[in-house]
């Protein structure tokens, strides 16, 4: 009777504990895994350098709305306008091609709005966002469909790559002014 009475009061007891302990195991593994995701979740966070071109820096308020629907948050704008210099150094790796010169005398021409975008996938997000780099080819719903003409005045930059992003977000943003 006393044998019995003890194995009533331990199996109870070791199923609480048992159950117990399994709960801890399961939430450490539940905040393992909340870690991991928010780690994956940064390594998908990229940045991403936009300029709204001269046809367009009226339109900026506009564009902006059309980069937050997707999903991108503008962590730095400028609004300036590009020497003559500035733009040929910018574009340097059109410097062969015959519309160099037309080119960067249109993005001097003009007030820019400089943008640095952050978001997951940010640079081809963007790229998406902006449509094709002719205008009159660009998909509906894009920025270029939307504000853009021809193939050159096509209203955005956007960076093609992170690792160029990343330079061009650095001539002409510091540190200080993204904010960490
Ligand atoms: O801007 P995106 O990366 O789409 O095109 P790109 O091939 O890197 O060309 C850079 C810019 O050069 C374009 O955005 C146009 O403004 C200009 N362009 C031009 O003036 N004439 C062309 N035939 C092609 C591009
Ligand atoms: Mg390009």
């Amino acid at each position: 009777m006393k044998k019995v009475g003890l194995i009533s009061i331990a199996l109870p007891l070791t199923l609480i504990c048992g159950g117990f302990s399994n709960d801890v195991k399961a939430s450490q593994t539940e905040s393992e895994k909340t870690d991991a995701t928010k780690e994956e979740k940064k390594e998908d966070m990229e940045r991403t350098l936009a300029i709204i071109k001269p046809d367009a820096a009226d339109k900026a308020d506009e564009i902006n709305k059309m980069i937050e629907a997707a999903g991108l948050k503008v962590i730095a704008k400028k609004t300036t306008r590009l020497s003559l210099e500035k733009a040929k150094e910018f574009y340097e790796i059109h410097k062969d091609r015959p519309f160099y010169d037309s080119l960067c005398e249109f993005m001097s021409s003009g007030d820019v709005v400089i943008e640095v975008l952050e978001g997951p996938e940010a640079v081809s997000r963007y790229r998406t966002l902006m449509g094709a780099t002719d205008a009159r080819k660009a998909e509906e719903g894009t920025i270029r469909k939307a504000f853009g003409t021809d193939n050159q005045k096509n209203a955005v930059h956007g960076s093609d790559s992170l690792e160029n992003a990343a330079k061009e977000i650095s001539s002409f943003f510091s540190d200080e002014e993204i904010g960490g």
